[in-house]
């Protein structure tokens, strides 16, 4: 072994040896490296994936600003016992427009991944007022201000813009109308609620967090459907 080539050679040179491993970790790094710069960011769209609406995107500002995520999860994983729970097991390409994604790494709560439709909007209203009204020994803790607090549209329009810089497929359109969007579907979730005797308006900021845990899942779970059951 003592005068393997690579014994004679190569460590007797200290220098030329820490050159060449150099080298050979350039080039591994590159391998690595490089192909990313070429790559697409993210997953893509899988069909019929589509980018949420203004109000859901002021919900999904709010869902980040009260840190929800840090108890619920949005990931269903490919598992019988979570499947049978909460549906289809999340698919990346789901996530598409998810800026920045929930995923969450905690569940303290139940996954919210498919919670869009397993209520009404009313039974969301009250459970963001008082939680444990609803679900007897709860500790997720109550949202009160939700209710009487309003959201301002052009903050949601300076989201909108962010979204549309990193690649949201918004149009100027759709950033200009979002106030008149946003009332239009918020003033559907308010005559709901109108109807299981709650009176609110459509500029609060519970609407839009309705909105958005309403539309949670619910693409995905139509398509998935759709490819099920040909
Ligand atoms: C301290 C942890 C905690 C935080 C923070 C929290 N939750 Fe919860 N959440 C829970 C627990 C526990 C449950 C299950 C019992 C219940 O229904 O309250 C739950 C249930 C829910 C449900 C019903 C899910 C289902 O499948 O029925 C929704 C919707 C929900 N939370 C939304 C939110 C939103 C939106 C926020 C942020 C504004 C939030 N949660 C913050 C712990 C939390």
């Amino acid at each position: 072994m003592a005068d393997h080539w690579h014994r004679r050679i190569l460590e007797p040179r200290a220098t030329l040896f820490a050159v060449l491993t150099t080298v050979c970790i350039s080039v591994g790094g590159l391998v690595e490296i490089v192909p990313m710069f070429g790559a697409k960011t993210g997953p893509e769209a899988m069909e019929g994936i589509h980018p949420y609406s203004p109000l859901e995107v002021a919900g999904r500002d709010i869902y980040i600003r009260e840190g929800c995520y840090t108890c619920h999860s949005q990931m269903v994983r490919p598992m019988r016992s979570e499947t049978l729970r909460y549906g289809p097991w999340s698919r990346a390409g789901e996530y598409a427009w998810d800026r920045p994604f929930l995923l969450g790494s905690r569940r303290i709560g139940p996954d919210l991944h498919r919670v869009g439709g397993k209520w009404p909007d009313a039974w969301h209203y009250d459970h963001m007022k008082d939680p444990a009204g609803m679900t007897e020994g709860t500790i997720m803790p109550n949202y009160p201000w939700l209710l009487e607090d309003s959201y301002d549209p052009a903050d949601v329009q300076a989201s909108l813009t962010a979204l549309q810089t990193v690649g949201t497929p918004y149009t100027d359109e759709d950033i200009a109308s979002a106030p008149a969007k946003m009332k239009e579907q918020g003033d559907a979730i308010v005559g709901r609620l109108a109807t299981a005797g709650i009176q609110t308006t459509s500029d609060k900021e519970i609407i839009a967090l309705i909105a958005y845990l309403q539309r949670l899942g619910v693409d995905g779970r139509a398509q998935i459907k759709a490819q099920e059951e040909p």
